[in-house]
């Protein structure tokens, strides 16, 4: 039997502990002597750049972090979430539209790419013509090392644009979601410009190619196995269950962010020294076989799911309520408009990544396929 814990090396020369089982996963993720705080030369940035990076909560302790999440969750609530659903609807119904009369497509780039980044971006309130700049940068910055030498100027662009929307929205104030941090205050207390540029720039990156994978993956997930597709399509009331086993079976986020021991501790019966890297495997941790039964299997009623694809304790997803409600109208919006749905290259030609993030890059499909 493999350990649950392993030291890999990492590419920079230095190693790290990997975690791939449910229960050391789970602790790890909401235990607090494991430092989220990253170190600026750890960025490869020049440090003024580094710095916006830094301010964002998901590389925060408490009480930092604390008050930073205390802030954007007065304004990023359920109920300014829900409101989305009709607009969400409708987007969804035009890209779908607009690709009908086509037989064969790229599900990634016509529909599953762009959908989530104008749904973020009406969200932030980003003006169109602001849009295709943001695309370019979250595209970058999802590339990972492969474009890292672009990273400074297009970090540079977006903070500044992010910078001029902010001044925007402070002397004309929306009802949108930017406005409603700018207002944000809480006991006095209120986000800084930086702490407010920086929240743009982690909705943005956390907000776009993670809801994309979702859909790619689930889409994938369905017609893989056609089966799936036509058990999903003829028994939509499974379609909850199913998106939390797209989330557990096919991890859009594979690996958590890095994290650090603040001391000496013991995780799954290992111990590891203070100042230890440690990257805990969510995907790993969702097929778990000790934990889930038949866990190499996607099983579209699987109840309960009590999966780490969205974390676990204080990090939990920000997003997981925005997230599961895109893909509640995207599925049920493709399972009706195209019945008959199929891929058209063999599964095995489908492009896939699975880095920390895991997803499908090219998904051609035919539309009017087979029954
Ligand atoms: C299927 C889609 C998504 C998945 C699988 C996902 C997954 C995750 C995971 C695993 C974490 C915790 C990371 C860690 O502890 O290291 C996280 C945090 C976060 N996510 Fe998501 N996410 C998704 C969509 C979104 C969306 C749509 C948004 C925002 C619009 C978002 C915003 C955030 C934020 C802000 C955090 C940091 C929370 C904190 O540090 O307190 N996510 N997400």
């Amino acid at each position: 039997m493999t350990s649950d814990i392993q030291m890999i090396p990492l590419p920079d020369g230095t190693s790290a502990w990997r975690i791939t089982g449910y229960e050391a996963a789970r602790q790890a993720l909401s235990d607090r002597r494991l430092s989220k705080v990253l170190k600026a030369e750890e960025l490869g940035l020049e440090p003024e750049l580094a710095s916006s990076m830094l301010r964002m909560m998901m590389f925060l302790d408490p009480p930092d972090h604390t008050r930073l999440r205390r802030l954007i969750s007065a304004t990023f609530t359920a109920h300014r979430i829900e409101a989305l659903r009709p607009r969400i609807e409708q987007l969804t119904a035009g890209m779908l539209d607009a690709i009908a009369a086509h037989e064969t497509v790229d599900l990634i780039e016509t529909f599953a790419y762009p959908l989530p980044l104008q749904v973020i971006c009406e969200l932030l309130g980003v003006p169109a013509e602001d849009r295709v700049e943001f695309r370019d940068w979250s595209a970058i910055v999802a590339a990972g090392p492969g474009r890292q030498h672009e990273m400074p100027q297009a970090l540079e662009r977006v903070l500044k644009r992010t910078r001029a929307l902010l001044a925007d929205r402070a002397a004309h104030p929306g009802d949108d979601l930017l406005s409603g941090l700018l207002a944000a205050r809480e006991e006095g207390d209120r986000l800084s410009e930086d702490e407010l540029t920086s929240m743009v720039f982690m909705l943005l990156i956390a907000g776009h190619e993670t809801t994309v994978n979702l859909i790619g993956n689930g889409v994938f997930v369905l017609l893989e196995d056609r089966d799936r597709w036509i058990r999903l399509r003829d028994e939509p009331e499974l379609l909850p269950t199913s998106i939390e086993e797209f989330i557990r079976y096919e991890s859009p986020i594979a690996t958590a962010t890095q994290r650090r021991t603040t001391e000496a501790l013991e995780l799954g019966g290992q111990s590891i020294p203070a100042g230890s890297r440690v990257m805990i495997s969510l995907a790993g941790a969702n097929r778990d076989e000790a934990h889930f039964h038949d866990a190499g299997e996607p099983r579209l009623d699987r109840a309960p799911n009590p999966h780490l694809g969205f974390g676990h304790g204080i990090h939990y997803c920000l997003g997981a309520p925005l997230a599961r409600l895109q893909a509640q109208v995207v599925f049920s919006a493709l399972l009706t408009r195209f019945p008959h749905l199929e891929l058209a290259v063999p599964a095995d030609e489908v492009g896939r990544r699975s880095d920390f993030q895991r997803g499908v890059t090219r998904l051609p499909v035919r539309l009017h396929g087979g029954h």
